[in-house]
């Protein structure tokens, strides 16, 4: 039997810490109309380098304005991300912030332009704080993820388009962004507008209930098979891993750090960590559940192909989740079913 302490403690140990001093970005709200807020680099492979010399080069100097010239670049290179230093951070997370709320309240903006950059946006932070994170960057999930309740709350053809939005591919960041979309607009659903005070409380909880999965190692979360049972049991601590991370944030609510401790626990007292059963359970950790099941099976995953939403919902009804609330899935149907 595993001694869970120790062999977490060390496994944790053996964690590499994000590259010191860089951040990787995306290129999707590097808008062809804006100009770079700080000194944009690419990365080049280590072996084209001297050793003890830099991996990264400059790409596109601050203030420089995003033309064609370079968009071709980026194509040219073959490039989907970009690196910022770290101590440029804030001008980058500025930035991307006010990209968005210009969209927002452009009054010509689409639904779909508009849940483009909030998706777009959150997507953004999310793979800074599940990189790194610490308090700060916590704080500003929280800022992005306002705007974000707010939009779902008021907004039904945007909130349509962004439960469409939720990306394909197997980064933690992009899950979590999907069941922080998807566990609100269940959350807003089901309980209705009353509940606009609750939701904004504790949304940050479904965006951020996979946090403690950045202290699990990657060859367990990628692992392309079945988890031994030891490996299971370092995976199953991710939820409480998670609820120490987020202790240590002030501005985020008790109930939030409870949607990330609970949101694999079950009904029927058969999940985990706690063994918990539905009334200990708190409601949005159940919501949150639903959310994050169906987000992994319609994602690419180390261990399986992508589901259909039809198949997915079909798999959900039928045998793989025994203890399902009926009738918070039959909200959930819905949020595929408007507009
Ligand atoms: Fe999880």
């Amino acid at each position: 039997m595993l001694n869970r302490q120790e062999d977490l403690t060390s496994k944790l140990s053996q964690i590499t810490p994000a590259q010191q001093g860089w951040i990787s970005i995306g290129l999707s709200l590097l808008h062809e109309e804006q100009y770079a807020p700080c000194d944009l680099y690419r990365k080049v492979s280590a072996h084209l380098w001297r050793i003890g010399e830099p991996e990264y080069v400059l790409f596109a100097g601050k203030g420089l304005s995003f033309g064609r010239d370079i968009q071709k670049k980026l194509a040219f290179y073959g490039i989907q991300n970009l690196f910022i230093r770290e101590k440029d951070a804030h001008l980058y997370y500025d930035y991307i912030q006010k990209v968005t709320q210009e969209i927002l309240h452009d009054p010509v903006s689409t639904p779909e332009k508009k849940a483009g950059a909030v998706y777009d946006c959150c997507r953004e932070i999310m793979r800074k704080v599940y990189d790194d994170p610490r308090a700060p960057f916590l704080r500003l999930a929280e800022e992005v993820i306002t705007p974000t309740v707010d939009l779902i709350m008021s907004d039904d053809r945007t909130t349509n388009c962004l439960v469409k939005l939720a990306g394909y591919d197997n980064n933690t960041f992009t899950h979590c962004t999907n069941v922080g979309i998807f566990g609100i607009a269940l959350a807003r659903s089901y309980y209705g507008e009353k509940a606009e005070e609750d939701i904004r409380r504790l949304g940050a909880g479904f965006f951020l209930h996979d946090l403690g999965k950045c202290k699990i190692p990657l060859e367990i979360i990628n692992k392309p098979g079945p988890l031994t049972p030891t490996e299971r049991e370092i995976m199953q601590q991710h939820p409480l891993a998670g609820l120490e991370i987020l202790k240590k944030s002030p501005t985020i609510s008790e109930e939030a750090k409870l949607v990330a401790a609970q949101h694999h626990e079950r009904d029927d007292g058969k999940g985990y960590s706690s063994g918990l059963v539905r009334v200990e359970i708190h409601p949005y950790a159940r919501i949150c559940r639903i959310a994050d099941i169906y987000e992994a099976l319609t994602s690419d995953r180390s261990y399986h192909k992508r589901r259909t939403t039809f198949d997915a919902l079909k798999m959900m009804k039928g045998d793989l989740v025994s203890d399902l609330d009926h009738e918070l899935y039959n909200h959930f149907i819905r949020l595929f079913a408007i507009g």
